[in-house]
């Protein structure tokens, strides 16, 4: 099974990429995840996703492209997979079609995460993340057992560099413009689906495993 999760930043794609991810046993990729893991290792790539990251800014799709082809390409991906911030343009969308198209195959389901802008920034302040591992935790709504310490790995949790209240804006903002069009794009290809983000996080996973059955 291939799925797109579409929505706004802190929309809640994350967290839901990952239970799915672990229900289906397909993997969880998360281009985010991927250049925030080079931004910690110091790597070239690391050292200029950073540069748009920190203003809430896109990191060019060449970039984004090839890491994201590359990744599908594993041998993790020959059952499918679950992508979490890709494509977040018309021409990732267009290069990824193609890509998927010429090895014969289709994405099933495009799942649009529903939240709107006003629940965003509120959400945000409070998430924490593990840059170990890639879970994510909300100080209030999914605390994890022990404060500051991820339940799956044991690292340190902290907070996103990207997460401050201006960046965030911005990142609203460069949603609203560059990756809002896809939900336009896998409608024509029939296979959007739409879940109300707002919801308690069970409830929204319910509902997207309803849609999958
Ligand atoms: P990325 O890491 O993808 O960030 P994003 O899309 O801005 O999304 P987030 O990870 O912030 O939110 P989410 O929807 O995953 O929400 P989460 O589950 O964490 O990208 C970061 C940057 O990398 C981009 O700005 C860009 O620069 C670059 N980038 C990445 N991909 C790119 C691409 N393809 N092209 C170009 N540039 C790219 O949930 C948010 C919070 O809410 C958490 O605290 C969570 O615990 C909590 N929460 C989740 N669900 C609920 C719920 N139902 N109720 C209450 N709280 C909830
Ligand atoms: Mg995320």
């Amino acid at each position: 099974m291939k799925i797109i999760m579409l929505g706004a930043p802190g929309a809640g794609k994350g967290t839901q990429a990952q239970m799915i991810a672990d229900k289906y046993d397909i993997p969880h990729i998360s281009t985010g995840d991927i250049f925030r893991e080079n931004v910690k290792k110091g790597t070239e790539l690391g050292m200029e996703a950073k540069k748009y990251m920190d203003h809430g800014l896109l990191v060019p799709d060449e970039l984004t492209v090839k890491i994201l082809l590359d990744r599908v390409a594993q041998a993790d991906c020959k059952n499918g997979y679950v992508l979490d911030g890709f494509p977040r343009t018309i021409p990732q969308a267009e290069v990824l079609d193609k890509a998927i198209t010429e090895l014969g195959e289709k994405i099933d389901y495009a799942i649009n995460v529903d939240v709107p802008d006003e629940n965003i920034i509120r959400r945000m302040s409070g998430r924490r993340a593990c840059l170990a591992c890639g879970a994510t935790y909300h100080i209030e709504h999914i605390p994890p057992k022990k404060e500051g310490i991820c339940d799956k790995c044991g690292k340190e949790l902290v907070q996103r560099d990207d997460d401050k209240e201006e960046t965030v804006k911005n990142r609203l903002d460069v949603y609203h413009k560059q990756t809002q069009p896809l939900i336009d794009f896998y409608t024509k290809q029939g296979v959007l689906r739409t879940v109300d983000g707002t919801m308690d996080m069970k409830d929204v996973f319910t509902a997207i495993t309803t849609l999958l059955a």
